[in-house]
């Protein structure tokens, strides 16, 4: 178990985005979160990665409580993640953008990856080997040197991730990552999401609204509704329970009115 989560709660005063919800990641899997708009997906993200703090509950990643960390700390111990809405530098160039996400594997930080000052040069080059490797790895390299936002959307996303990878995580969360792609778009994201957790052995947790790729890419899935897990199993298990039927007809039927 690489990630445990145990009756986590998250109110924003009276309304409750995430409502005492227990599940654990096994190292290795690939898993998915669903549920309707609104369900508390990316909340709980948040929880788990420092951006949100949770009332009650508790997160253990790898054994260790990240319940009070900050998120730079959370992600020094070995979890990434993307965000739903892309968080590029748009200005700066993809190299930077990658390089930008490993401070916090760097024994200078930040301003040393910035300012360089000559002693850690050596330390600058083998940041951007392994930013190179990433943005290899997701496609990106031939535009290492491109301002970010001239990219194609597909692209940036890409951007993002390789950031994400740049960190060296165990486990990496993706918020909707195939939002916004195209249909070959999202076949190269599926061969992607199996090829970083079988070629970098990295544990994938994601959020997905397009059914098909989840169903064809994660192993396991549970689903929120109104912040509170209704279903968890297989792509088969969960596509049959009638309380997930009903969540995600019900929304269709609500927003047909
Ligand atoms: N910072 C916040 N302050 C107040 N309410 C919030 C905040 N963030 C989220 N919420 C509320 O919490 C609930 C869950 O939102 P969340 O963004 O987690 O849903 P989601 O499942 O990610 O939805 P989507 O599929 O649309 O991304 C919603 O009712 C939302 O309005
Ligand atoms: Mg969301």
């Amino acid at each position: 178990m690489i990630l445990g989560i145990k009756d986590l709660t998250l109110r924003f005063g009276g309304l409750t985005a995430v409502n005492h919800v227990s599940f654990t990641i096994e190292q290795g899997s690939i898993k998915s979160l669903i549920g309707p708009n609104g369900a508390g997906k990316t909340s709980l993200f948040n929880c788990i990665t420092g951006f949100y703090r949770a009332q009650e509950g508790e997160a253990l990643f790898r054994g260790d409580s990240v319940m009070r960390l900050k998120p730079h700390r959370i992600t020094e111990m070995g979890m990434a993640r993307t965000f739903q809405n892309l968080r590029l530098f748009k200005n700066l160039t993809v190299m930077e953008n990658v390089m930008s996400g490993m401070h916090c594997r760097t024994s200078a930080g930040l301003a040393g990856a910035v300012l360089r000052p000559p002693a850690q040069r050596a330390e600058e080059k083998r940041i951007r080997d392994v930013a190179e490797e990433c943005m290899d790895f997701v496609g990106i390299l031939d535009a290492k040197n491109r301002i970010a936002k001239n990219l194609s959307y597909g692209d940036q996303r890409r951007v993002e991730l390789a950031r994400a990878l740049a960190t060296k995580p165990q486990l990496l969360l993706l918020d909707e990552p195939g939002a916004g792609l195209n249909y070959d778009e999202k076949v190269q994201l599926i061969e992607l999401i199996r090829r970083i957790r079988d070629e970098k052995g990295i544990t994938v947790f994601l959020i997905e609204h397009d059914m098909g790729l989840v169903m064809e890419v994660s192993e396991k899935i549970f689903v929120l509704d109104y912040g509170t897990k209704i279903a968890e199993g297989t792509a088969r298990e969960v596509q049959n329970n009638p309380k997930v039927i009903e969540a995600y007809l019900g929304k269709e039927e609500e927003a047909a009115v």
